[in-house]
């Protein structure tokens, strides 16, 4: 699973400079796709914070940022103004595999943006062939409804960071 954890910076659940920022950040260790990585660590931040992120900021591959900054932004909603992307560079040897691929995946995405109906299901089953318990939405019951959503519509129910 190591692919797919992703570390949440919590800027403003600790005052004091001296805190480093090994101390505020914390792992979301149970997705298993893109949308998960995002979904599950807006989750997490709730469960261990006590409220929404006010900004998200997502650190990931350059290639990546359509999918997430578009696609996956747009699945749960959150407001454009207030979701960054930091873009690293990946080697020029995988860079053009990798760019195929994400094509791939963007297109699935589009077609099915919660992961939820097309082969984006079976794989992510596969990644999980134990099966283990994932232990979202119980600390984020706000968006409960997010979590059961399926399909290829936006979404409708109210979300806790809808402006
Ligand atoms: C959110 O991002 C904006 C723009 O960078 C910044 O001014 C603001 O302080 C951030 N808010 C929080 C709570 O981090």
């Amino acid at each position: 699973m190591s692919a797919f954890i992703v570390m949440l910076l919590c800027c403003d659940c600790l005052a004091g400079e001296e805190e480093s920022v090994r101390w505020r950040a914390l792992t979301e260790e149970h997705a298993r796709d893109s949308f998960e990585n995002l979904l599950f660590s807006v989750c997490r931040f709730r469960e261990l914070t006590g409220s929404y992120p006010h900004n998200i900021t997502v650190v990931s591959y350059d290639f990546k940022e359509e999918r997430f900054a578009h696609l996956h932004r747009s699945a749960i909603s959150f407001p454009e103004s207030r979701f960054f992307y930091i873009g690293t560079p990946a080697s020029p040897m995988s860079r053009e595999a990798a760019s195929k691929g994400e094509a791939l995946v963007r297109a699935q995405f589009q077609e099915d943006p919660y992961g939820c109906i097309s082969s984006l299901k079976g794989k992510k089953l596969g990644r999980d062939p134990f099966h283990r318990t994932i232990p979202y939405p119980e600390g984020c019951p706000e968006i409960k409804g997010l979590f059961r959503h399926c399909g290829t519509a936006p979404y409708q129910g109210s979300l806790p960071w809808a402006q």
